[in-house]
């Protein structure tokens, strides 16, 4: 990447610092850092940038709320986009209609429908990340997923083209979705309208479940594995006696085997080692091929 390097740090100076560690940019506070990271502040940089690392080949990936995402120890080559400027975080309520930037986070989007008195969102109450990260994998609960309620999405390609996309051309499926482009910039739901006090019940009480099943709040991510045809992963592990397993300081969560929780000297390799512990005891057992949810950078 030699050449590229220098002219794209003196081009993009305000935005781009060097060598900054992403492991407190993630929820699991592991890995090594990005070669370079960038806090673009408008729509009009960001698209200068991609387009200027779309033409020099340097490898560009867009970080999220870091809560799905294990950076390996190493670190990552290129540049690493963070979407925490005003103008990609914007929620505004028109009717049913709410549109929310990419890098808003899916809670704040939540809280504001909700007391809106607005459906439809509430059964993702406790998912972490931001709208752009929720999209790109379809975040979603038994109660239904993000996908379902989205109508238009804006997105920025590699080579910087913004586009539209509208419903008939988004394809959800679970854990999935047809928005592959670089960026998800912002996008539109429709949602239901109901009493916002019987909402506020009804999203207060799906918070208490969820909190009482899974270890949030831990040095960890979501789920590591995606549910293999509908069937929980984590009851597969667990019925494969892996609950407590250990590598290094990465161990299988005691409350939820589909979860892995760190102590502070752990590393992005034990984690790594753990998941493949898991996987190839879990295929022995029980003839089950996990696949992970979580990115790996
Ligand atoms: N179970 C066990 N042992 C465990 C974990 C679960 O026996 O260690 C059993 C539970 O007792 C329950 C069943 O498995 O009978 C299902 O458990 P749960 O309701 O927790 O659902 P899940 O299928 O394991 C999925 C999503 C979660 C989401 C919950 C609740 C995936 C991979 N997981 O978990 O999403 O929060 O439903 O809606 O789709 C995530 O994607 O990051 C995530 C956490």
């Amino acid at each position: 990447m030699g050449k590229s390097v220098k002219p794209l740090l003196s081009d993009f100076e305000k935005i781009v610092r060097e060598a900054e560690p992403l492991a407190p940019h993630t929820w699991f506070h592991l890995g090594g850092p990005a070669e370079f990271f960038a806090e673009p502040q408008t729509v009009e940089e960001l698209a200068a940038l991609v387009r200027r690392c779309h033409d020099d080949g340097v490898p560009i990936r867009i970080l999220g709320g870091g809560s799905n995402l294990l950076v390996r120890d190493d670190g990552v080559n290129g540049v690493v986009v963070r979407l925490s400027a005003a103008p990609f975080n914007e929620i505004s309520v028109q009717g049913k209609l709410v549109t929310a930037g990419g890098g808003a986070r899916l809670g704040h989007v939540i809280s504001t429908v909700v007391r809106e008195g607005l459906a439809g969102l509430e059964p993702l109450v406790g998912i972490p990340g931001t709208i752009g990260g929720a999209l790109h994998g379809n975040a979603g609960s038994r109660g239904g997923d993000v996908g379902q309620w989205t109508c238009r999405a804006t997105v920025m390609a590699r080579n910087a083209e913004i586009i539209q996309r509208e419903r008939e051309d988004l394809v959800f499926s679970y854990r999935q979705s047809s928005l592959d482009e670089l960026v998800i910039l912002g996008c539109q739901f429709q949602l239901d309208e109901e009493d916002p006090q019987e909402l506020t019940k009804r999203m207060q009480k799906m918070w208490i479940v969820k909190k009482a099943s899974q270890p949030l709040g831990h040095q960890s991510a979501g789920c590591i594995f995606k549910n293999p045809r509908g069937i929980s992963a984590g009851m597969l592990v667990d019925q494969a006696g892996l609950k407590g397993t250990r590598v290094g300081g990465a161990e299988v969560s005691d409350r939820h085997a589909n979860f892995i929780v760190t102590d502070a000297d752990a590393t992005s390799g034990d984690v790594l080692r753990l998941i493949e512990l898991v996987r190839s005891r879990v295929a022995e057992r029980l003839g089950v091929e996990l696949e992970t949810e979580i990115e790996i950078w």
